[in-house]
């Protein structure tokens, strides 16, 4: 590979987590709640372009209270994860599709494109240095977060003339505590996560706020997650919280995995794609289509419909079990997690895991080396 095209400074702590204690922390790390020991930033400004790429001590921000992005929210963030791997070593999973999607949002939210050899030089430089924290549990990877934000002191709305590029890295186990137990979800007809034209296919902290009304409603339903309609017909189903959906219709060899088309109000999740690859080197049929609330319903009831769940990079596959709307409820096959489902899973972790051969070059290898 070229060389990268800024060169990062990189400055070690001697832990602050001593080797017992983070070995305590990553037998059952919850999720997005403990942190490594370093973290990249990488500063842009409209002189300078990208410059004073480093590694330093995981610390906490100072910021104006004037910072552009805590009043007008002009940021971005991914989320990828890096696996322990069966053979030694660790990999981060499809990082160069997180780094593409990354450029996308920025460049929707008028933020300045992360070079991508820059995103995976801070995954490389972060993962040398904290590799220790990368848990060894079949379920526990550590999610790695890069965000950038408007770090400009200023209350007029404009695109940042200054920009902060962060990484972190958060050893982390299963999104939903209880696991692979399958999700109840409410169908939100009152309110919408994006429209036509909108921020929906950008991975912006916006689209999570806006949403979390709506989730409120759905805990006050009973319900575990939302499921989002598109904004103009409230019939088309598009996504779940922060996640994709797929359906599978028919059983065994026969099956079709469909997943709601990109129309631009969709995040295009890469666990989404890699599922789309996977299920058809299964030999499964797999269609980007469209379902609507009706079409789910009966699917169900006639039990065309077998399996439905929703898939993301935290979640990994999580089955929806259940169905409830303001005009009636409905339950998904028996209610427990489809064997599809649970087949594109394994496939999906074994090829994350260096378990399974990886013949679409997903696994970002880290390059790690001895500080002894
Ligand atoms: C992810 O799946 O990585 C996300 O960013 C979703 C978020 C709800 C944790």
């Amino acid at each position: 590979m070229a060389a990268p095209s800024l060169k990062f400074k990189v400055r070690h702590v001697s832990p602050r987590v001593a080797a017992e204690e983070r070995q305590r922390l990553l037998s059952d790390p919850g999720f997005g709640r403990i942190f490594t020991e370093h973290m990249v930033r990488v500063r842009w400004d409209e002189a300078h372009g990208w410059h004073g790429a480093e590694l330093v001590p995981y610390q906490p921000l100072t910021l104006d209270p004037g910072t552009a992005v805590l009043h007008y929210s002009q940021a971005v963030f991914e989320g990828l994860k890096a696996f322990r791997q069966a053979s030694g070593g660790v990999a981060a999973f499809r990082a160069d599709a997180h780094a593409s999607r990354f450029r996308n949002s920025a460049r929707r939210l008028a933020l300045p494109e992360l070079p991508e050899d820059t995103f995976l030089e801070a995954i490389d430089v972060l993962l040398d240095a904290d590799h220790e924290w990368v848990p060894e549990a079949p379920e526990h990877s550590l999610y790695l977060r890069p965000l950038m934000f408007a770090s400009d002191v200023s209350l007029s709305v404009h695109p940042a003339p200054d920009v902060t590029f962060l990484l972190i890295a958060s050893p982390s186990g299963s999104y939903f505590p209880r696991g692979v137990k399958p999700v109840t979800v409410w169908l939100s007809e009152d309110f919408s996560r994006a429209a036509p034209g909108g921020t929906g296919a950008a991975k912006t902290g916006g689209n999570y706020a806006g949403g979390l009304l709506a989730q409120a409603q759905a805990t006050a339903q009973g319900c575990d997650q939302v499921v989002w309609l598109d904004s103009h017909e409230h019939r088309w189903v598009e996504e779940m919280g922060g996640m994709n959906l797929c359906f599978v219709f028919g059983r065994d060899d026969g099956a079709k995995v469909m997943t709601p088309a990109l129309t631009g109000t969709l995040l295009p999740g890469v666990t989404r794609d890699s599922l789309l690859v996977l299920g058809r080197d299964l030999g499964y049929e797999v269609e980007e289509g469209r379902i609507s609330v009706d079409e789910w319903r009966d699917g169900c009831e006639r039990g065309s419909l077998t399996e439905v769940f929703a898939c993301g990079t935290a979640a990994v596959i999580t089955p929806v079990g259940a169905v409830k709307s303001a005009h009636g409820a409905w339950m998904v096959g028996d209610g427990g997690p489809g064997p599809v489902s649970m087949r594109l899973r394994k496939a999906l972790v074994e090829v994350q895991r260096g378990i399974a051969p990886d013949p679409h070059e997903w696994l970002h290898h880290a390059r790690v080396s001895s500080r002894d």
